[in-house]
């Protein structure tokens, strides 16, 4: 392999070039939301996108880096803002790096054992999330939230346990504030 540049957009997310890009809509979330009403519901209305991810990807092997942006839309299935999917590594040991870029966000972090963690990001934020940790974001402003990330290529990812048991907590907006609230349905799906 050799060094090679890419443009990324600090206003747009854009990665360019970019040879991998991935659109999740909500109908690519169902049951990870707790208002199963209000997911259907957008769903039959046109089943809106949530979020884009641009990656560049390289071998997955050993020693490489992935690096990734994700541009989240701003909004909420009921209460509940936009967010990732979420998800620990594959590889659980492999540590990921996200660093925000533009608009208001939350990082959502736990670990198997019940450890959690969530920390507001905004442009300059970075986040380090260690091995073990599974990771979400969620945009909790008006614009596009929008953050890079780099991760170890041969981390993977492992949606299932976070799509069977979901994180600790939900967030959500209360009197215009984004408010963190025990998730009612914790490790019941
Ligand atoms: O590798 C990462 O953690 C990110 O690039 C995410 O994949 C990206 O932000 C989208 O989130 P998710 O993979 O949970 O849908
Ligand atoms: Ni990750």
């Amino acid at each position: 392999m050799w060094p090679f540049a890419l443009a990324l957009d600090l206003q747009r997310g854009g990665l360019e070039p970019c040879n991998n890009i991935t659109k999740r809509h909500l109908s690519d979330m169902r049951g990870m939301y707790i208002d199963e009403v209000a997911t259907e519901e957008a769903i039959a209305q046109g089943d809106p996108l949530l979020y884009e991810v641009n990656q560049y990807d390289v071998p997955f092997e050993t020693g490489q880096l992935l690096v990734v942006t994700t541009i989240i839309q701003p909004g909420r299935v009921g209460d509940e803002y936009y967010m990732t999917k979420g998800h620990f590594h594959e590889r659980e040991d492999r540590a990921e790096v996200y660093v925000g870029l533009r608009g208001q966000g939350y990082l959502l972090a736990e670990t198997a054992g019940g450890e959690f963690e969530a920390l507001p990001v905004e442009p300059g934020t970075l986040t380090y999330i260690p091995p073990y940790w599974a990771h979400r974001m969620a945009n909790v402003g008006q614009e596009e939230f929008i953050f890079f990330g780099v991760y170890p290529a041969d981390a993977g990812h492992n949606y299932g346990d976070i799509e069977k048991r979901g994180f600790a907590k939900v967030l959500v907006e209360r009197d215009g504030q984004p408010t963190l609230l025990p998730n009612p349905r914790y490790g019941v799906r």
